[in-house]
């Protein structure tokens, strides 16, 4: 059984899916055994409202060199084979990526090479879809490397954008149609692989 850490900051929409899906089986091969926050959020309370070890590290206080390896620390201590980066908003130290390679995915709340890259999180990258005007849009999920947002994309979810749609209504929908449905589907993916490797 692959031992999985999700990484937060927000309201934890998509820590919420994943239990969700993992509660009801469609996650097989691994097991979300421990939430870490990098800021006082929401998703913790979700994830004690479903028995999870839930840790908090708060960067902005201890800032970047602490934060990392306290990071680091509580991942080995906790034998995690896996990280989920779900709504995480900070950089992720190159020693967390050196230690997990190919281990790491994110979901990013458009179709990548679109709307990514610095500066483009959150609200921002639907602002910036609407802006553009384009008329479909998504959430990708994709291994996480040194460059932001720029591991192999895994699973790709297209979505509308409606006449009339604010970034509200926009992230909403891409939450619901998409993030909510391929980061669980790509953490079967990947854990599956980790755990074929080990046998
Ligand atoms: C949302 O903008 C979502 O699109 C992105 O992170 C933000 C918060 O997500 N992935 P969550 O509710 O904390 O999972």
């Amino acid at each position: 059984m692959v031992r999985i850490a999700v990484l937060v900051s927000g309201g934890g929409t998509n820590l919420e899916a994943l239990l969700e899906a993992e509660e009801s089986g469609r996650i097989p091969s691994g097991r979300i055994e421990l939430v870490v926050a990098d800021r006082p959020s929401y998703a913790l309370e979700r994830a004690a409202r479903h028995g999870r070890e839930a840790v908090l590290i708060e960067r902005k206080k201890i800032g970047m060199k602490l934060f990392s390896s306290e990071l680091v620390d509580v991942l080995r201590n906790h034998g995690i084979d896996m990280v989920i980066l779900a709504g995480f908003l900070s950089i992720l130290p190159p020693s967390v990526i050196d230690q997990y390679r190919d281990r790491i995915i994110n979901i990013h709340p458009s179709l990548i090479p679109s709307f990514c890259g610095k500066g483009f999180y959150g609200l921002k990258v639907h602002e910036a879809a609407l802006e553009r005007g384009v008329k479909v849009t998504g959430a990708t999920v994709h291994l996480v490397n040194e460059i932001p947002d720029g591991g192999r994309i895994l699973i790709q979810k297209a979505v509308a954008v409606l006449p009339g749609d604010s970034p509200e209504t926009l992230q909403r929908r891409v939450m619901e149609e998409a993030e909510w449905k391929i980061l669980p589907e790509a953490a079967q993916m990947i854990a599956k692989e980790i755990e074929d490797e080990s046998r």
